[in-house]
């Protein structure tokens, strides 16, 4: 079935959402969910969202953009923090006015609470930056969104998996999508495409993601030509509960709960002497990682305890019922009065499709392409560097999403429709029936298995040489066998086997261009630490990484960091 479409939004979590309320009435405008958009990952944010109110206490923009570009160790584009920080403020009052049920203060004003890495007077001590809704603050968002969706009458494809992206010569034409109910491939065309699928923490065996976040997006942008920017840098979040991943939002280390070693022990002070529990994620995690390796976890083992006992049950239950909800579910524990177990979880990339500040997709020699934008995970622009601050991603997608949203609406005028070939969807075909037809004996989820088991063993917080160059032959190998995937579940629609099967090759390619990106950078910066070259190395690597596809093979380029005000200069909590 063929679709014609002014622009066409895939992604329907809060940054496509956010791009959607920016389209004038009339224009026809389609949004693709790979899941119910309710169900979209920007829900599962727990802890809040950034801005520099200053309600609790003072504080201003400036030292919000500070902040942003020292969490991202001098990677992030400073044009870039500085429109994040200079706009919070604003998007909070929108979201305020479109109904989102924000904790307040006694005066009546939003409350705001602590976070990793936000600081007043550039890095003094932590300031109270995160605006909240309890820990649900995603969801609420989220849903005041959709609820504002519904109320503009949007058309939305729901469980509509995009399965191929267009272009021709060079600029946007559509886009494939497969309806999960029935099977069926649909061909959007459009002259604005504007992605907002996500990440891709799945590539991780241990990862707070939701199942949904495979990174397809990414993935075929790469294969229809985009080079993909900064895919060393993933973050890992400090206090994922331990062996499952699930998260328990930074906002416990907010509201003043610490993390104590197996010795009982508050570690951070020797690592963060300033903010402690509260330095930016990276640290916290190689924190806890090194107490675990130096044989102080608990009992040994690989976990620190988190402890929140001091905060009270009243506490607990008015600002964090969603997490002590979780602990309880999970771990059989009640958080005032027992000690949670926690390890570093797989939390967000940094990296994926390079934009500028209006969320346009830039191709490898840095030109854009037209009628393509992203936003949200699934973009670089780069506003988070080399490592995210905790509540900057909730900002990053209603500022840039709004942004993105509004250039469309200017560029709606000026593109023309490209026209597709009536065989669009036949390279998706091709790859389905290869599943399907498929004499091979290799079950998906036993491939995406060991792909996890080596991105966990090779790419997580520690890396070196060897260990890279190992999992990279490793994860090649894993995507050769792609090829004898088997299918076995024939019926067209809910054909979840065939589903992963496309999703596995999306994960696999992503896999190697995070180990071929982080082989290259011969340096530590932000959540990238290789301990074969522990020091950060402005002289030789203050710029992004771009991997571009080549017949022979992912192909490293690399491109200047944007510096407009803050030089450089050693990073300490
Ligand atoms: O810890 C958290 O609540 C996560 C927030 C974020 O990733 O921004």
């Amino acid at each position: 079935m063929t679709h014609r479409y002014d622009a066409v939004i895939v992604g329907t979590g809060l940054a496509g959402l956010r791009a959607a309320m920016e389209m004038p009435p009339g224009a026809r405008v389609a949004l693709l969910s790979k899941v119910y958009p309710t169900r979209s990952h920007s829900g599962a944010a727990q802890g809040g969202i950034a801005a520099a109110l200053g309600n609790e206490e003072p504080d201003m923009p400036e030292w919000h953009t500070y902040d942003t570009v020292k969490g991202g160790d001098y990677l992030t584009d400073q044009d870039a923090a500085e429109v994040l920080a200079a706009d919070g403020p604003r998007a909070i009052f929108e979201l305020e006015h479109l109904g989102v049920p924000f904790n307040r203060r006694p005066d009546g004003r939003i409350a705001q609470r602590a976070f990793g890495g936000h600081t007043r007077d550039f890095g003094a001590a932590p300031v109270k930056r995160a605006c909240h809704a309890a820990d649900r603050t995603g969801r609420v968002v989220l849903d005041t969104l959709y609820m504002e969706s519904v109320r503009r009458g949007f058309r939305v494809f729901p469980e509509f998996s995009l399965v191929d992206i267009l272009l021709r010569e060079g600029r946007v034409a559509g886009l494939v999508a497969m309806e999960f109910a029935t099977g069926e491939l649909h061909v959007f065309e459009t002259r604005l495409l504007l992605l907002a699928t996500g990440g891709f923490g799945r590539v991780y065996r241990t990862t707070s993601n939701c199942f949904a976040n495979t990174g397809d997006g990414v993935y075929l942008a790469y294969r229809a030509g985009v080079p993909l920017q900064d895919m060393e840098f993933v973050q890992f979040h400090p206090t994922g509960i331990h062996g499952l991943g699930v998260l328990i939002s930074e906002a416990a280390r907010g509201e003043g709960g610490f993390l104590r070693n197996g010795d009982g022990q508050r570690f951070m002070d020797r690592y963060a002497p300033t903010i402690r529990d509260l330095a930016a994620r990276d640290v916290v995690s190689r924190a806890i990682l090194t107490e675990i390796r130096e044989g102080r976890g608990i009992q040994g083992g690989d976990c620190v305890h988190l402890d929140l006992r001091h905060l009270g049950s009243e506490r607990i239950s008015e600002k964090l019922s969603e997490i002590a909800s979780f602990i309880r579910i999970y771990l059989g524990l009640d958080p005032s009065n027992d000690l949670i177990p926690v390890s570093p979880t797989c939390h967000y990339m940094m990296g994926g499709i390079p934009t500028n500040l209006d969320g346009q997709v830039r191709a490898a020699d840095g030109s854009i392409v037209p009628g393509f934008y992203a936003v949200g995970e699934c973009a670089c622009i780069s506003v988070h560097g080399a490592n995210r601050l905790g509540c900057n991603s909730l900002l990053d997608l209603v500022v840039f999403g709004r942004r993105a949203g509004q250039k469309m609406v200017k560029d709606l005028s000026l593109l023309d429709r490209t026209e597709l070939s009536s065989k669009s969807e036949s390279r998706i075909h091709g790859r389905m029936k290869r599943l399907v037809e498929s004499r091979g004996e290799v079950r998906v989820p036993d491939l995406r298995s060991r792909m996890q088991s080596v991105m966990n063993r090779y790419g997580l917080a520690f890396r070196s040489e060897p260990g890279l160059r190992q999992g990279l032959a490793e994860i090649r190998e894993l995507a050769e066998q792609c090829a004898f995937v088997k299918v076995e579940n024939r019926q067209r629609g809910y054909n979840a086997e065939l589903m992963e099967a496309l999703e596995l090759e999306s994960l696999l390619g992503l896999s190697e261009l995070i180990l071929v990106s982080a082989l290259q950078r011969t340096e530590s910066r932000g959540a990238h630490y290789r301990e074969d070259h522990p020091l950060r190395n402005d002289k030789d690597w203050l710029k992004h990484t771009l991997v571009r596809a080549r017949t022979e093979g992912p192909e490293v380029i690399h491109r200047p960091v944007v510096i407009t005000r803050f030089e450089p200069k050693e990073r300490v909590y």
